[in-house]
């Protein structure tokens, strides 16, 4: 973890509301991983002096830059949208905990509500980059909020699906995933929590409806490994990143808590990213 004098180097509103910035910062380009976050703290000093974690979407080593994603939702992410060219920003990180593939895994499908494409971005980059095929699901509320297939890498396939049936799949992208559940080794997602619980009790059920064991794809033959760890982790068929407000960032504060089937989890420290059978769902309809 480090805390860096991130400069900017480009912004664009890519999306109603939703904006694309780049900024150098060559110590974070190249110790992050898909998952992590970043701790930013705005020039707002109007308000609370709070930083605001957002993920890191995209990094590039051999050019140092690091791309935020985010949403204008209040005074502080306005300030971002303000910030020019060559100014500097103070961004903590990397933090939290990355996504994990498995070594044996090579299709990987990767799904995204509305700005959760942010959390699962640079897993694509990473996974195209280790030969991995990769599939990203993607839904939105229409046509004019879903994310541009231009800033996904070619290698990608890309299905969309909109609430209102103006692009692609009428309906949940939810609804995608049983049509992808048997080409897919491992399922990495980040949205809304209602999303991310309907995904959950989809892949509870997968091994049985598929019957994955007979098949005799069985990951880690038996051994039970203990929740949370990164073995365990890699032996989940789906991982979820966790979207939470957050105060310290570092595990000090609990603000972040979610509740998992074994007790409260820091979404900073023990997240953002766990293994779908972590988490105590809601229920949902
Ligand atoms: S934000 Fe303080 S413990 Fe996570």
């Amino acid at each position: 973890m480090r805390l860096v004098a991130a400069q900017l180097v480009e912004s664009r509103q890519i999306l109603p509301g939703q904006w694309l910035q780049s900024f150098h910062a060559p110590e974070l380009a190249t110790g992050s991983r898909a998952g992590q976050f970043v701790h930013v703290r705005t020039g707002d000093y109007s308000g609370l002096v709070l930083r605001r974690p957002f993920s890191i979407n995209t990094a590039d080593p051999a050019t140092g830059t690091v791309t935020l994603h985010f949403r204008t939702v209040g005074r502080g992410t306005e300030w971002l949208t303000r910030l020019r060219e060559g100014e500097t920003l103070d961004m903590l990180g990397p933090l939290g905990r990355p996504f994990e593939v498995d070594p044996r895994s090579r299709n990987l499908l990767l799904i995204a509500g509305g700005l959760g494409m942010a959390g699962v971005r640079m897993l694509a980059d990473e996974a195209v980059r280790d030969g991995r095929q990769v599939t990203i699901l993607f839904g939105a509320l229409d046509a004019s909020h879903v994310y541009p297939s231009s800033l996904l890498p070619d290698e990608v396939e890309y299905v969309v699906a909109t609430d209102d049936g103006s692009l692609g799949h009428r309906g949940y992208v939810t609804e995608l995933l049983p049509e992808y559940e048997a080409w897919a080794d491992q399922a990495f997602a980040c949205g809304p929590q209602p999303m991310l619980a309907r995904l959950a009790r989809l892949a509870a059920g997968r091994r049985e409806r598929l019957g994955v064991a007979k098949l005799g794809r069985k990951r880690g033959g038996g051994k039970t490994d203990p929740a949370g760890s990164v073995a365990a982790r890699r032996k989940a068929f789906l991982q979820v990143s966790m979207e939470q407000t957050m105060g310290c960032a570092v595990g000090a504060c609990l603000g972040c808590a979610v509740m998992g089937v074994d007790g409260p989890l820091r979404v900073c420290r023990e997240g953002p990213v766990f293994a779908a059978d972590e988490i105590a769902w809601e229920p949902v309809s």
